[in-house]
């Protein structure tokens, strides 16, 4: 079975974000990051029925791990999950470390988000311009005024909200749900998105960060937070081959 050490490295940033492409990882890769995972994982992991998706369910499981067990200096293997009511997974062992985290996954990306400031999710979806639904996502999100856009930036604007949905409720804990208020995606004046609930003028819920904005690519966490958080943004793909092969990793340096 694959092992390996957790580095113990300071955390300079209060949110780290790591994003992997499950394509890059070949079978054989894949074999040896899937030694990771738990018998839970395993389990899931076998009743994908097609291999893209099995795959980038053990890339982003083992992320995860690695990830976490770097924050929490422990060894990945190590590290037990349970689930809230609501589906949100939380640290079973070790338990108490204050921290919050969120994984996201699509055949073409994946991304873990890790922080001890507040709760925090993330959201990954592959950009299909012809896929785009305006009329679902006014259900749950709050029409931004912005009239005449290119198709372009329509697409842009659906993916970002979408993933800025999924991500704000995930961070609370919650998925989506018809019964949940529409959110509102304000820029504040530092330029950053900030997530508010229709009808409630109380305050901002959540700041926004776009982790990545590609013809192919959208990502983005939410994080319930109303000051600036100092984030870092890690491509994973060179600590999980280096995992693989057992020596010290995801050093983030
Ligand atoms: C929870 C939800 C936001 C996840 O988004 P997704 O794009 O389907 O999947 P992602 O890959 O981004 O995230 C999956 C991870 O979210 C996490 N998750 C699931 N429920 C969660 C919750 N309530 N809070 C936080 N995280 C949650 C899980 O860890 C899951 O990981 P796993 O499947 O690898 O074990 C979404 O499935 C959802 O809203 N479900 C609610 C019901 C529903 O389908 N409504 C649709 C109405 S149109």
């Amino acid at each position: 079975m694959l092992k390996v050490r957790s580095s113990r490295m300071p955390h300079p940033c209060e949110l780290e974000v790591w994003t992997a492409r499950p394509g890059d990882f070949d079978t054989a890769a894949t074999q040896d990051l899937h030694g990771l995972l738990d018998d839970g994982e395993r389990a899931r992991a076998a009743r994908f029925r097609h291999e893209a998706d099995r795959r980038s369910y053990v890339v982003t499981h083992a992320l995860r791990r690695l990830v976490l067990a770097r924050w929490l200096e422990a060894d990945p293997q190590d590290i037990c999950f349970s689930q809230e009511p609501g589906g949100r997974p939380v640290l079973l062992a070790p338990s108490d470390s204050g921290l919050y985290f969120s994984h996201s996954r699509s055949r073409e990306a994946v991304a873990c988000a890790v922080t001890k400031v507040a709760p925090v999710g993330v959201d990954v979806e592959a950009v299909r311009a012809d896929a785009i639904d305006e009329q679902i996502i006014s259900r749950f999100v709050a029409p931004d005024g912005a009239a005449d856009l290119a198709r372009d930036q329509r697409v842009a604007r659906f993916y970002f909200q979408w993933t800025a949905l999924e991500a704000f409720w995930k961070a609370q804990g919650q998925g989506l749900s018809d019964g949940n208020p529409r959110i509102e995606c304000r820029r504040h004046s530092d330029g950053q998105f900030e997530v508010w609930l229709e009808g409630h003028a109380d305050g901002a819920r959540a700041r926004l960060i776009a982790v990545e904005q590609s013809e192919r690519i959208c990502a983005t966490v939410a994080i319930c937070s109303t000051a600036e958080v100092r984030t870092q943004l890690f491509n994973a793909n060179a600590q999980l081959f280096t995992a693989r092969q057992g020596h010290e990793m995801l050093s983030a340096g």
